[in-house]
């Protein structure tokens, strides 16, 4: 597996990414319908403006298989939500399931940080979502009857 910059041309390979991983990623998580509307095509714009638009402050980094296919990446640029300690934000990052487990996180997240650092970023954020504890109440409502 190789890491490198995204270029223009790699609009529709990271579109393609996107487009399974979310189908794969959040099915039974997100409606059906939601993630069976998404299409490449839809996709494809948004990357074609952040690679082919050419704004510097942007990190974009693909990881390609052996035999030449894009099947991760990683977009991070500067912080967006004025989120005080922080001056960059990691984005996005995906790996197709057959890319996972490999490593392939770890060295597009290093990437990610040596191409912010080298646009003069220091610290970046990642969003993440929390395991959420079930409510008390639906916990109470599944004892059996009788119990405390
Ligand atoms: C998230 C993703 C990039 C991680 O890549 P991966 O190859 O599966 O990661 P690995 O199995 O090598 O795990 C590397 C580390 O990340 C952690 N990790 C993996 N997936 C994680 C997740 N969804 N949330 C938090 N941590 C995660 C692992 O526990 C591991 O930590 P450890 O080494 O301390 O045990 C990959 O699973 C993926 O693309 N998932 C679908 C898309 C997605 O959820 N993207 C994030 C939203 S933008």
């Amino acid at each position: 597996m190789r890491i490198r910059q995204a270029a223009c041309t790699d609009a529709e390979s990271i579109a393609r990414v996107h487009v399974t991983s979310w189908q794969t990623t959040y099915r039974g998580t997100m409606p059906d319908a939601v993630l069976d509307a998404q299409t490449v095509s839809q996709r494809r714009p948004q990357w074609r403006r952040r690679l082919c638009d050419g704004d510097a402050s942007l990190v974009t980094l693909v990881a390609e298989s052996d035999a030449g296919q894009v099947v991760g990446f990683a977009a991070a640029g500067p912080e967006r939500d004025g989120v005080t300690g922080f001056d960059s934000e990691l984005e996005a990052i995906y790996l197709l399931a057959t890319a996972q487990r490999q490593g392939a996180v770890r060295r597009l997240v290093a990437a990610a940080a040596r191409g912010l650092l080298e646009l003069g970023m220091h610290s970046m954020l990642a969003w993440v979502v929390a395991a959420r504890p079930r409510p008390p109440l639906q916990r109470r409502a599944r004892r059996p009857r009788g119990s405390a």
